[in-house]
């Protein structure tokens, strides 16, 4: 196995055109490894900070100067060791100095390295235990935009195809076709008004939110039955952006915690929702439990803001049993060492994991790896957009090779 030889860290941009980092790590024997790392608008209130106060720019001076020469000579196999030294060089509790995105993209470019070396993919070096790359992830497809990802669209911020046929070809394709059936739809029902796309390549139109779940629903539906496969609607409130700590305001309606849980269970049953991300605000796990008490036997109940892809507030989800199912974002925590303990913490209590992008993505596919590599239910990622075929393309390259 060889040591690390070089860290690069540079600026791109990312889809939204803000900049971002990217880092290579390249190894004594030559093997490479480069990867962009994508940033958030609706992030939670307990993520790592993305970058430092300074923003790239000092980020990039700062791993430069302080933390690649304590990386260099490092064994690439050696993960643990790698994204400790990015902590312990950063010496602070949420990654201010070094910031989470730097600490993603040189955690991720130094797994792909190690693959590299080793001539494997990228998520067989991620691999959990009894993952064996055969079993293909659902794909959660983002199909009109709301929130912080919209202007002038509904409150709810995602309304999502969730297509759970395990080959990734016919997942993908009827995610696809829930989008363009919306996107009819929606000019259907606004003929002389301009449709737009949102962040994350959902449509933007100014539609109430209920109005725009059940649009959403009847093109599941039909998608469903054209193509025979299973494909149906999905949400996230993403509720910690529209509730004040004591309400959540929606343009229509403004509701207390309990007419929330309420509420968010009347549109499960009503519109067949199976995959529902943050109902509740990012604070109440007890919130959580009681929608996951009330509906969680019929749909993936995730939780994204409440847990920031962090163990430690997992493991308070899971004693009041907040959730069946944890979103997973590398650079809500920092590195793949705390990203992999939160999904042997979740696979161990039993819950399902998605796999996520950000709404600011970099055009590049190792989150594909990461998905197939933890044994995701779910690879949320989106459907249209370069940024966001990058990674389905991946998962159809890999499930070409090792797929049903
Ligand atoms: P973000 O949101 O990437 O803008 O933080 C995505 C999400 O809430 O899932
Ligand atoms: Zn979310």
């Amino acid at each position: 196995m060889s040591e690390i030889r070089s860290v690069g860290v540079d600026l791109i941009y990312d889809s939204r055109g803000h900049a971002t980092i990217e880092a290579e790590v390249r190894l004594g024997s030559g093997a490479h490894g480069r990867a962009g790392a994508p940033s958030g608008a609706s992030t939670g209130m307990h993520e790592v900070q993305a970058f430092p106060r300074g923003g790239v720019p000092e980020a990039l001076t700062t791993v430069r100067k302080q933390l690649v020469p304590k990386l260099v000579g490092l064994e690439a196999g050696d993960r643990a060791g790698i994204d400790g030294m990015i902590h312990t060089v950063d010496g602070t509790p949420n990654l201010a100095r070094v910031g989470g995105n730097s600490a993603t993209a040189i955690s991720v470019a130094s797994a792909m390295a190690l693959a590299a070396e080793r001539g494997q993919p990228l998520w067989k070096v991620l691999a959990r235990p009894g993952v064996d790359g055969r079993s293909f992830p659902a794909i959660v497809g983002n199909c009109l935009n709301g929130g912080k990802h919209a202007i002038g669209g509904p409150d709810i911020q995602e309304y999502i195809a969730f297509a759970t046929d395990r080959d990734p070809a016919r997942s993908i394709e009827a995610a696809l076709r829930v989008h363009t059936l919306l996107g009819e739809a929606l000019h259907r029902r606004f003929p002389t008004a301009a449709l737009g796309r949102g962040d994350e390549g959902g449509w933007v139109a100014a539609v109430g939110n209920v109005d725009a779940l059940e649009m959403l629903s009847e093109a599941c539906a039909r998608a469903r039955d054209e193509l025979r496969t299973e494909v149906h609607p999905g949400l996230d409130f993403a509720a910690s952006e529209f509730y004040d700590g004591g309400h959540y305001h929606y343009k229509d309606r403004t509701l207390d915690p309990p007419g929330q849980v309420a509420f968010v269970a009347e549109l499960v049953d009503k519109y067949g929702v199976r995959y529902l991300e943050d109902p509740i605000e990012q604070e109440s796990f007890g919130g959580f439990a009681a929608v996951t008490k009330a509906v969680g036997d019929r749909t993936l109940v995730i939780g994204d803001d409440v847990y920031v892809t962090n163990a430690e507030r997992l493991q308070r989800g899971i004693a009041q049993h907040s959730t069946n199912a944890v979103l997973i974002k590398v650079n809500q925590v920092g590195t793949l060492t705390e990203t992999l303990r939160t999904v042997d913490l979740a696979r161990q209590d039993g819950q399902a994991t998605i796999t996520s992008h950000r709404s600011g993505e970099v055009p590049e596919g190792w989150l594909a790896h990461v998905a197939l590599g933890t044994g995701a239910r779910g690879l949320k990622c989106g459907v249209l957009g370069g940024e966001r075929v990058a990674k389905l393309n991946e998962l159809l390259r890999l499930a070409r090779l090792h797929g049903p």
